[in-house]
């Protein structure tokens, strides 16, 4: 201890493990730190790493070259911070904001799907394509000889007071009045307008009645029409495509009935009614009616030109919204028009 050599080489490596736990804990925190950091350690003039290394001549003989190899690695370990603390700050500069965490659970895509109404008119079309009827279609503004004229609708009869109309435009000496179709069965004409028979169509589509808005009825809907004209065409061919309908919409033990009626445009004409079981009614159920339907009335068929001793055809008509209500257990018809997504997603 007398040495002052080995007491300046004591004091020497005292300074070097000072360095070595400053160079180890400093607080790198922002890029002025880090700036600062370098100065203090490893500047030419006044670097403390500098410094020590002026110092070996004051260590003892055998212990510089480990006291020289101390500095070197206190020198790496200060690179090396800086490097990994400039790293992470301009990572942070580029992708400002807050770093994702990879921990969170992904976010599920909304999935839309077919509106209610589209499903059914989709899989009615599909059950009657499945007995060889083809799709047809036609136009929503109507003209008066399509939508009543033509079907059998005379002039100023009552009949016409059946379908509330929205006109476009009122009769006049060029036309016979435009309006927005009532039914699908002007689709029928303008078929047979444009096809011999055999003629076997099914015609699904938006229809328009100025009615009042309720629970029940609304000022747009939706049909589906067949047609089938053909030789030797019989009310027995009607009732059992129809009943082979009404088992695939409503299970094979439907109970089904036939009701006289009248259209203009059939002769004779029918409607449909299924009976629709509800515990809650004094009677277990209730007859529903589904469509309308009959034997295409010869004067349609001969107004368009087809020889009506030769040919006898069907025709029907139903209301999709009526029948998708009754399948969902929907109890007001506006809900479908709503767009209302928890009403929609159910249907998914
Ligand atoms: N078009 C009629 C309506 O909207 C429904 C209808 C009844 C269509 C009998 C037909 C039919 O094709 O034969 O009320």
């Amino acid at each position: 201890m007398s040495d002052p050599k080995n007491h300046s080489a004591e004091a020497a490596l005292a300074a070097l493990k000072e360095l070595q736990h400053e160079i180890q804990e400093s607080v790198l925190d922002s890029i002025e730190a880090v700036d600062e950091y370098r100065i203090r350690f490893l500047s030419r003039k006044q670097g403390q790493i500098t410094a020590l290394l002026k110092r070996i001549p004051e260590v003892a003989n055998e212990h510089k070259k480990h006291f020289g190899q101390e500095i070197n690695a206190a020198k790496a370990l200060v690179e090396a911070r800086i490097e990994s603390a400039t790293v992470q700050f301009s990572a942070g500069e580029e992708s400002s904001g807050p770093v994702p965490d990879l921990t969170l659970p992904g976010r599920v895509a909304a999935k839309g799907s077919l509106h209610p109404i589209t499903q059914a008119l989709r899989l009615i079309t599909r059950v009657f394509e499945s007995y060889g009827f083809e799709v047809a279609e036609g136009p929503e503004i109507e003209d008066d000889w399509h939508n009543f004229s033509a079907l059998n609708f005379p002039p100023d009869h009552p009949a016409r007071d059946m379908q509330d109309t929205f006109f476009i435009e009122a009769p006049s000496h060029v036309h016979s009045g435009i309006l927005l179709r009532t039914h699908t069965s002007p689709v029928q004409i303008r078929v047979m307008e444009n096809k011999k028979p055999p003629i076997r169509v099914i015609v699904p589509g938006r229809v328009y009645r100025n009615e009042a808005i309720s629970y029940k009825s609304y000022c747009l809907f939706h049909q589906v029409e067949g047609l089938y004209i053909d030789e030797g065409v019989t009310m027995a061919n009607l009732k059992q495509i129809i009943h082979a309908f009404a088992r695939t919409m409503f299970g094979e033990n439907v109970k089904m009935r036939f009701r006289p009626s009248f259209f203009p445009f059939t002769e004779p004409s029918a409607e449909v009614d299924i009976w629709w079981e509800d515990a809650n009614l004094p009677d277990g159920g209730r007859w529903m009616e589904i469509m309308g339907c009959g034997m295409v009335d010869p004067n349609v068929l001969e107004g368009l030109g087809i020889d009506s001793e030769k040919y006898t055809g069907y025709a029907f008509g139903m209301g999709i919204e009526r029948i998708s209500m009754l399948r969902f257990g929907i109890e007001d018809i506006r809900i479908l028009y709503e767009n209302d997504v928890r009403f929609l997603e159910q249907f998914s």
